[in-house]
């Protein structure tokens, strides 16, 4: 109810000249400072909440007489207050408690032979308006409660759902619609047996909010009576789409700072389990041969930031790191849809042993091929149909002649290519003879250890 406040109840509670009010279901108290500003210093505030989220004490301080707090179930309250002005009502949303609640407080006023209170109801809409809410279960009568489960609302679902609903942790009942279920239903039922004649408004944002006013009040509060033929016209309903608005905005700041939080978690935990990988995959995997895989984390990273789409293709496996590192990297960043393709003639690598590090490690699967043979012919595997990072690891420099010459037509533009043990002559013979005859001209710089690495125009 709190987002209505600036714009619909406080000018309500002012034309209707309140001073006397009750608050059902106060949750963190952040309605009290308003109510009593609005109201002003002569009016009193009854609070009802059975597990206030806020200290009543340091409010009672504060406020004096004018306030005054009732830690129990409404129904056991409502009955011995005075006659009310107002009733905000905002507490258990169910049919029974609401019913119940409009019921007590028109006893009270008929027994004075007082007006009914200018009743305002939050939740009228959307979940909960045709399904019932529990607090506790246990408070309402078995014969007046629906079956309920812990479980979430779709909307236009009239069953509760396992997945993705709003609220799954709360008490809802099993099914929307039908008698004697949810707030509004309840709302509707006490205007229907009410003896005398009611104005109802109801606003459909922010979970719905229903106005109830008696006409006499009306008639004796011309005030009251403009403010609801205002809310209903074409300003007040530009007013509410206003709100409306300022709401979901409010709402996707919201989510976006848990979401980007989140981000921030996750990128800090797919940096550390990359960490942890590299420097197991360095313990345990054999020198010589192992692949830089520092130049390599490098371009697996550009290729994240920069959105390069396409495959990893490593070459020169050894004892599976690099393929390992690259594969890693997809889970640690939710890549989806890009594989690695390993290259190898596994002839001097023992594929079985390669295998087996991979599964070591918890990265062997459908989006892992090992391609044996001569990177020539296997590189021209249809499904490494576009190259976002080719990593050559130590090899001849025959053979990485040939990996380049492979994979050339199919590197995407932005892609990073690196090869290590640069400085060895024939590998360094190899790829100037490639950059060459393909015209690269984008310059080299260092990868990890004694590699080199370029990124295609
Ligand atoms: C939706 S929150 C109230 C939000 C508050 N009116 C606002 O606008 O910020 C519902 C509150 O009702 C309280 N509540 C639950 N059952 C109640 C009952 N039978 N009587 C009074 N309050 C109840 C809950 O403890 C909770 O604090």
């Amino acid at each position: 109810m709190f987002p209505f406040w600036e714009k619909v109840v406080a000018p309500i509670l002012e034309a209707a000249e309140v001073k006397r009010l009750v608050e059902i279901g106060a949750l963190r108290g952040e309605n009290t400072r308003q109510i009593l500003d609005t109201v002003g210093p002569e009016a009193e505030l009854h609070v009802i909440d059975p597990v206030p989220d806020f200290d009543p004490d340091e409010h009672a301080r504060e406020f004096g007489g004018q306030y005054i707090f009732h830690r129990d179930l409404s129904l056991n309250v409502l009955g011995n207050l005075e006659v009310m002005d107002a009733a905000l009502i905002d507490g258990d949303h169910n049919w029974y408690t609401v019913f119940n609640e409009c019921r007590l407080l028109a006893e009270v006023s008929a027994a004075a032979d007082a007006l009914l209170p200018v009743m305002v109801f939050h939740d009228v809409a959307w979940p909960y308006g045709r399904r019932d809410l529990y607090y506790n279960p246990d408070d309402i009568p078995e014969e007046f409660r629906q079956p309920w489960a812990k479980r979430g609302m779709l909307p236009e679902v009239v069953d509760l759902v396992d997945e993705h609903g709003l609220n799954p942790t709360m008490c809802n009942a099993l099914r929307e619609g039908g008698p004697r279920n949810g707030v509004m239903t309840a709302v509707d039922d006490f205007v229907a047996g009410h003896p005398k004649a009611l104005r109802v408004l109801v606003l459909p944002i922010y979970f719905g909010l229903a106005i109830v006013v008696e006409e006499d009040r009306l008639a004796r509060q011309p005030k009251l009576a403009s403010f609801l033929d205002w809310l209903e016209s074409v300003e007040g309903k530009t007013m509410l789409l206003e709100l409306a608005e300022s709401m979901r905005i409010q709402a996707m700041l919201f989510q976006h700072r848990i979401y980007f939080q989140n981000e921030g978690e996750l990128e800090r935990l797919a940096r550390r389990y990359m960490d942890a990988l590299k420097r197991e995959l360095v313990a345990e995997l054999p020198e010589p041969g192992r692949p830089s895989l520092n130049g390599l984390h490098d371009a697996l990273e550009t290729m994240r930031a920069d959105h390069i789409r396409g495959h990893v293709v490593v070459s020169g496996v050894a004892g599976g790191a690099a393929a390992a590192m690259a594969r890693a990297h997809f889970d640690a960043y939710k890549e989806h849809g890009r594989h690695v393709f390993v290259a190898d003639r596994f002839s001097t690598v023992d594929i079985e042993g390669v295998k087996r590090n991979l599964t070591h490690v918890g990265v062997l699967d459908g989006r892992v091929h090992l391609l044996a043979g001569d990177p020539a012919s296997t590189l021209a595997d249809p499904q490494v149909d576009r190259v976002a990072v080719l990593h050559v690891g130590p090899r001849t420099g025959e053979d990485v002649a040939a990996v380049l010459e492979a994979v050339h037509s199919r590197l995407a533009p932005g892609s990073v290519v690196v090869v290590d043990r640069a400085a060895d002559s024939a590998v360094r013979a190899a790829i100037d003879a490639y950059r060459a005859t393909h015209s690269v001209t984008a310059s080299e710089s260092a990868a990890g250890e004694a590699g080199t690495t370029w990124r295609n125009p």
